[in-house]
């Protein structure tokens, strides 16, 4: 294959190509971006007529002691599409899993029994966890009488593998936010997730609370994932080992991503939840493994309605920012109020994915089912305790390139020119040292950081965009484009990760060691 269909291929030509083979620049190629990175599945079984399934919200699991829980990993077979059963692989049972809350400066231990047929290992996205419990990639919990070998990973020598079992401890000291659980298994996450491994955990404090946002039944999480359905009524995966045990990776035509036709909030296709003319808060995770959403709030007579952003991946910003389109990118959290005092009783608020085509162009909807008071509010100033690292306090700058490459004769993504081993320190760093990083991509790359927040400083040369505001976890890179952040490695020592949270580009080896000492 020459090397330009090779990239028609892979679904990665756009802008990629263009910036390879006529030099375009940066810029110019940016406006010529898919609107995706990945090529989508499509369902084999009919798929429901929006609107019409009732947003289910997780429960909220119930400690087993003083902070203390509990949770089974294990298949169980669930109605997703009306009247389908699909196998799901779950914590506890449900997709998403159990919401745990918690309130910050509370520790809590999680205690996970796998009874899954693979591997697993957890990793709390968004804490602050001391390395031991962060989940990862090779920490695994192996099931019962595991015979099957984890991959290249398992000549990792730090490893810490248990059976059946493993305590997570979480400190949660840490700024109040959505932070969300799933597996991250070496190679191995993306199908993982896809099958159910995620759930939601909120952190809160009385600061927070004391705000007067919108709270209680007017507080909703929404958890987005796309997904695709088999003829069985299983859920579609283009995995090269159907079992997930020896062989990592997807086929071809997938290898940039792996999107699905049917768009689920809270495990719920296209679901409609009832709402009082006030307003909500909206807690949103886009916990999809490659889809990038841009969402805007649509009444039925086309008015738009503000998006009114009052925190981010890591927490509450310092003033309210106004959005009428919001793009989201795989693992970013928004958390959102929208006012739906102006909509008519009877009236519809759709939630819309400006980036989506036919069905996945729809996500959610409320209905406005009634008048009602509201002595909620959205203070002018949210938070005071917001960090305030400048570019002086850096004491390194490092470059970091995500792009695509070869992986042992196949394709791969890389950090640098290199694929994930976890015997290679990629960065070190000392405890407490303030680092800018400088990021730069090929196609869509949306960049996390474990245990620390960061600021994004500025986006190709220029100031970040509204939704860059205060601190983030994940930052959406964007093709062809590069991006500044700055962050303090605070908290703990020891062997932590960065990656693409595009889940694809991860298990085909986006990933790096973030070492602090
Ligand atoms: Cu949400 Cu390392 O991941
Ligand atoms: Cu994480
Ligand atoms: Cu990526």
């Amino acid at each position: 294959m020459s090397e330009v269909s090779r990239r028609r291929a892979l679904g990665i030509g756009g802008a990629l190509g263009l910036v390879a083979a006529t030099g375009l620049s940066a810029a110019a190629a940016m406006a010529r971006r898919p609107a995706v990175t990945g090529a989508e599945l499509r369902s084999a079984v009919p798929l429901p007529p929006p609107y019409q399934v009732p947003l289910p919200i997780p429960a909220t699991l119930e400690p087993v002691g003083e902070g203390r829980y509990e949770i089974v990993q294990r298949e169980t077979t669930a109605e997703i599409l009306p009247g389908i059963r699909t196998r799901l692989w779950t914590y506890a049972g449900t997709f998403p899993g159990p919401t745990i809350e918690s309130r910050r400066g509370r520790p809590i231990t999680v205690t996970h029994r796998n009874e899954l047929p693979v591997p697993t290992v957890v990793h709390l996205h968004g804490g602050r966890t001391p390395a031991a419990s962060d989940g990862y990639p090779t920490d695994l919990v192996l099931p019962k009488g595991w015979t099957g070998h984890g991959g290249h990973g398992m000549h990792d020598h730090r490893a810490v593998v248990t059976e059946l079992t493993r305590d997570y401890t979480f400190p949660l000291d840490q700024r109040p936010t959505l932070l969300w659980y799933h597996d991250h298994r070496m190679d191995f996450t993306a199908p993982a997730i896809w099958r159910g491994l995620a759930g939601l955990h909120l952190v809160r404090d009385d600061a927070e609370e004391a705000l007067g946002l919108p709270a209680g039944r007017r507080e909703l999480p929404l958890m987005i994932a796309d997904r695709a359905f088999a003829a069985d009524g299983g859920l579609l995966y283009p995995s090269l080992d159907p079992a997930l045990r020896e062989r990592p990776g997807v086929t071809e035509p997938y290898l940039a991503g792996v999107l699905g036709d049917v768009i689920l909030v809270n495990g719920a296709p296209w679901p409609v939840q009832e709402v009082d003319a006030a307003r909500y808060r909206l807690r949103v995770l886009n916990a999809s493994n490659a889809r990038h959403y841009e969402l805007e709030a649509v009444t039925d007579d086309g008015r738009r309605l503000d998006l009114v952003q009052v925190g981010a991946d890591q927490g509450l910003l310092a003033a309210p920012v106004v959005h009428r389109l919001l793009p989201i990118a795989p693992a970013e959290r928004y958390d959102l109020v929208v006012d739906f005092r102006g909509v008519p009783v009877g009236g519809r608020v759709r939630l819309l994915n400006r980036l989506g085509s036919g069905r996945t162009k729809d996500v959610m909807a409320f209905r406005v089912a009634r008048r009602a008071a509201d002595d909620s509010r959205v203070p002018a100033v949210l938070s005071t305790d917001l960090p305030a690292w400048r570019r002086s306090d850096a004491v390194r700058v490092r470059d970091l390139a995500f792009r695509t490459g070869r992986v042992h004769g196949g394709h791969g993504w890389l950090i640098g020119g290199l694929p994930f081993d976890p015997a290679r320190a990629d960065v070190t760093t000392g405890l407490g040292d303030v680092e800018v990083w400088r990021l730069v991509a090929d196609v869509h790359h949306p960049v996390h950081l474990h245990l620390v927040g960061f600021r994004v400083l500025s986006r190709s040369g220029g100031p970040p965009l509204p939704h860059d505001a205060r601190l983030k976890d994940t930052v959406s890179l964007r093709p062809g484009e590069s991006v500044e952040i700055i962050t303090r490695f605070d908290g703990y020592r020891g062997r932590y990760l960065f990656h693409c949270h595009n889940a694809e580009h991860e298990d085909m080896a986006m990933m790096a060691n973030l070492e602090i000492t």
